[in-house]
């Protein structure tokens, strides 16, 4: 329990350029989606997905991400593209977590979204857990149609988040955190 409380107490973030190789291999990959799977989830609906990338996988979604970018972009320089490819080669393993919240008769489309980004939150923690780094990022593609569409996401799919994983290389200075003055009142005082 307290090996748990320190690590949520220093959990933070690594950025992808500070995340080099190994990442997870395959059997560390299944350990840590069997725990980010593990979360609240309100009429076992599981509205939620995983996309792995890595290996020659990851270099394709680089490929969609950079044709993308000079779509929306024609006039972009050679290095303006290839720092958009770049978003995706540097953790040597990407999970994208993709919601498939959905209307439904009892549980709100909302309690399901919540839900998915429990699962990227998990993994984050799991990953830190077992020596790895992490970051949960969006970036625009998650945003570009042409982009899901390449990934395989349905209309009604959206991008709870990329989650970069790898080895940290450093770790960078923590953040700010909230004053819990700030942001806490208490019912009825
Ligand atoms: C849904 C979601 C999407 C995010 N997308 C980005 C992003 O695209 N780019 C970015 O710099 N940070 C993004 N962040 C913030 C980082 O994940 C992270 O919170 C931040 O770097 C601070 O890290 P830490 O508080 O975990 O240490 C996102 C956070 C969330 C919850």
């Amino acid at each position: 329990m307290t090996d748990t409380l320190s690590l949520l107490k220093l959990r933070r973030s690594v950025p992808p350029q500070f995340l080099a190789a190994p990442g997870p291999d395959a059997g560390q990959l299944d350990e840590l989606l069997t725990i980010a799977a593990r979360v609240p989830d309100h009429g076992k609906l599981v509205p939620w997905r995983f996309i792995v990338f890595s290996g020659e996988g990851r270099t394709k979604a680089a490929d969609v991400v950079a044709q993308a970018f000079s779509k929306r972009n024609p006039d972009a320089r050679p290095e303006q593209v290839e720092f958009e490819r770049n978003r995706l080669l540097q953790a040597p393993v990407i999970v994208a977590v993709v919601s498939r919240a959905a209307s439904h008769v009892k549980i709100p489309e909302w309690e399901q979204e919540l839900s998915a980004g429990a699962v990227c939150m998990s993994m984050l923690v799991a990953a830190q857990a077992m020596g790895f780094g992490g970051s949960w990022l969006t970036n625009w593609f998650s945003f570009d149609r042409d982009v899901l569409d390449a990934f395989g996401l349905s209309g009604g799919e959206r991008m709870a988040g990329f989650i970069h994983l790898g080895t940290p290389t450093s770790v960078p200075p923590d953040r700010d955190r909230p004053v819990l003055a700030d942001i806490v009142s208490t019912y009825g005082a």
